[in-house]
């Protein structure tokens, strides 16, 4: 199986939104701040943004001056969420799955994506589709897990040494090397994420004609720790990894580097 819809789980869709309304989660105060930072400005510009859960970016591309936001998700639950909660006349969202994403028939400025790569089984197909649907000199900017978090799956004894407090002191890394599929459990939930090397990462975008602009592995500020101690722990590991990349056109890149050929044949 490789698209896979896990956040139409009930149980999960329910966890995850009751997670997603407390305004100490990491997304909010880690993440987020950090995606934000490193957005061109989005004045009169078009956003797609991929797996775009329920909406919150969407609409904070808008409230930031993007004239024209599409948002994308595998989870008809999490679509229908964002219709209600994030709802704005110059937002779409659509139910399709990145996978399938270029069935969208237009190119746009900014290509955006929170916390959803790591879901995606062919990493190199999916930035095939996205250098396509960027105009020239678009951007792409996307946070996914880290990949010392998505080395982890069930498997695995612990992710973490602790004192004998109970206190985490250092994070274990095992199988990095070992690229693929992960099974883990949330809230019970079985769910599959695919795990990627960071060099993989970076050599998939540049080998597709991307240029790395910025690379950030985010922490939380002194005073986020300070009321939020548990966050310490990005500290001893990072959670999330984000990266911006501008778009190349391929009649601007050597010839060895491209994979315009691969895009070739899967037309
Ligand atoms: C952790 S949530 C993040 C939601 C949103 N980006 C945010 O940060 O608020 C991951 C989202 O990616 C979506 N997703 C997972 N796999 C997907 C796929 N193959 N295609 C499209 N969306 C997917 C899920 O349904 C879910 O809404």
């Amino acid at each position: 199986m490789s698209k896979q819809n896990v956040y139409d789980n009930q149980e999960l869709f329910d966890n995850y939104a009751r997670l997603r309304e407390k305004k100490e989660n990491a997304n909010l105060l880690i993440e987020m701040p950090a995606i934000l930072s490193l957005f061109p400005n989005l004045e009169g510009k078009t956003v797609l943004d991929l797996g775009c859960g329920q909406g919150d970016h969407c609409f904070q591309f808008v409230s930031l001056g993007a004239k024209k936001v599409v948002g994308i998700d595998i989870s008809e639950k999490m679509i229908k969420l964002a219709r209600t909660i994030n709802a704005h006349e110059k937002i779409t969202y659509q139910k399709i799955a990145m996978e399938d994403i270029k069935s969208l028939n237009e190119q746009f400025d900014i290509i955006a994506s929170s916390l959803a790569f790591h879901y995606v089984k062919d990493l190199s197909l999916l930035l095939i589709d996205l250098h396509q649907l960027l105009k020239e000199n678009g951007f792409l900017l996307f946070s996914q897990e880290h990949p010392l978090a998505t080395t982890f799956d069930d498997s695995h004894v612990t992710r973490w040494e602790k004192d004998n407090r109970g206190n985490k002191i250092s994070a274990r890394v095992r199988d990095y090397c070992r690229e693929g599929k992960r099974l883990t459990k949330w809230f019970d939930v079985e769910i599959i994420k695919y795990h990627r090397t960071f060099a993989t990462i970076v050599n998939e975008l540049v080998d597709t004609g991307f240029m790395i602009e910025r690379v950030v592995e985010p922490v939380p500020d002194e005073d986020i720790m300070e009321r939020y101690p548990e966050y310490r722990d990005n500290y001893l590991r990072p959670d999330f990894l984000i990266i911006k990349a501008k778009k190349i056109s391929w009649d601007k890149l050597s010839k060895s580097s491209l994979k315009e050929n691969d895009y070739k044949k899967t037309i």
